[in-house]
C-alpha cells in the first residue's frame, strides 16, 4: 500500500520504512504518523516479513521531531490527541513480533529521537545527533521519551538530556549506550540492512521471545522477570525451530530454520 510522506520497500524478508519529509527534516506531521501506524500495521500483519528497518530520506536527518509548525497551530486538546497518536506508534514499533533497526542518517531529534528509542537496534552515522531538544519550544516529549529515554540511558544521563536539550553527538551516543553502532554515513544504509537480514535468517519464534522478554526485563521486577522467562523459554522450546537448532548441533550441520 501507498503512503503520503513514507516509502515502504521490501528486500526479501526485511522491510524498509522511510520517513519521506526531506524538506521538513522528516518531521512527524499528524499525517506521517498515521501513515507510520498504517505500515507498521500491515507489517505486523505479514508473516513474511522478518526484520524491519527504519530510516529518513535524505542525508540531513533520521527526523527532526513532531512538526513544529503543526503544534504551532494545536490547541492544547489537539496536543493531547497528537501525543497519543505519537505513543501509539511508538507501542506499535514496540509491540511488532520482529525486531526494528533504527537507521539514523542524520538527526534524531524529539520525536525522531522517540522512534528511535522504541526500536530494537540502533545503527547511526557518525555525523548524526542525537537528542531531546523540546525544552526549548516550553514542552517535555510527548511520544514516549521521559519513559524509554530513563530505561535506555538511565535516570540522571536522561534527565540532563531533558531539563538540558542537549544534542548528543553520535560517539558520545554510543558511548552512554544510545546508539549501538556507529558507521561512516554513507554506509549507514548498508550497514542497517545487513544487521536486519542477518536477524531476519535467525528463528523466529526465538527471536519473538527474546524481544518480548528482554521487553519485560525493562519493566517488571526480578522474580516476575524471571517467571515470564520460563513461560517464554517454554515456547521455544516447543517450536519446531528448537528441534532443528539443537539436532543440527548434535549433527555438526548447519540449522535450516521452519520458522516455526
Ligand atoms: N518540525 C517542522 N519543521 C522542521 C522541523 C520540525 N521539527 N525541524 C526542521 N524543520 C524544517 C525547518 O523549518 C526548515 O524548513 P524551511 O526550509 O521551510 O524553513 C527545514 O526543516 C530545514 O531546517 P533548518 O533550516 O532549521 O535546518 P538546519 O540544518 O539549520 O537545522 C535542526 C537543523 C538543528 C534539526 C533544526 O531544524 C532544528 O532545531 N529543528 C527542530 C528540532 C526540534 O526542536 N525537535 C523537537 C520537536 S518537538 C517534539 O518532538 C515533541 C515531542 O516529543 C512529541
Amino acid at each position: 500500500m501507498a503512503y503520503p510522506n513514507l516509502l515502504v520497500a521490501r528486500t526479501g524478508a526485511v522491510a524498509t520504512l522511510t520517513l519521506d519529509r526531506p524538506k521538513a527534516l522528516n518531521a512527524l506531521d499528524p499525517v506521517t504518523l498515521d501513515s507510520l501506524a498504517g505500515a507498521l500495521r500491515e507489517v505486523a500483519a505479514d508473516a513474511q516479513i522478518r526484520a524491519v528497518v527504519l530510516t529518513g530520506a535524505g542525508d540531513k536527518a533520521f527526523c527532526a521531531g513532531a512538526d513544529i509548525g503543526a503544534m504551532s497551530a494545536m490547541t492544547a486538546a489537539d496536543g493531547h490527541a497528537y501525543a497519543r497518536l505519537g505513543h501509539g506508534v511508538a507501542a506499535a514499533i514496540e509491540a511488532l513480533p520482529v525486531p526494528v533497526v533504527a537507521a539514523v542518517n542524520g538527526v534524531a531529534l524529539g520525536g525522531g529521537l522517540e522512534l528511535v528509542l522504541a526500536c530494537d537496534l540502533v545503527v547511526a552515522s557518525e555525523r548524526a545527533r542525537l537528542g531531546q531538544p523540546e525544552i526549548g519550544l516550553g514542552l517535555i516529549p510527548g511520544f514516549g521519551g521521559t519513559q524509554r529515554l530513563v530505561r535506555r540511558v538511565g535516570l540522571g544521563r536522561a534527565r540532563e538530556l531533558i531539563y538540558l536539550g542537549t544534542l548528543v553527538p553520535a560517539p558520545e551516543a554510543h558511548r552512554i549506550g544510545l546508539v549501538d553502532r556507529v558507521v561512516p554515513p554513507e554506509e549507514v544504509g548498508s550497514a542497517a540492512a545487513a544487521l536486519a537480514a542477518e536477524l531476519a535468517a535467525k528463528p523466529p519464534v526465538a527471536l519473538r521471545q527474546a524481544k518480548r522478554a528482554t521487553a519485560v526485563a525493562a519493566d517488571a521486577d526480578l522474580a516476575t522477570g524471571c517467571r515470564y522467562e520460563v513461560e517464554a523459554f517454554a515456547v521455544t522450546f516447543a517450536s519446531e525451530d528448537r528441534v532443528e537448532g539443537t539436532r543440527a548441533f548434535v549433527e555438526k550441520r548447519p540449522p535450516v530454520w521452519k520458522g516455526r
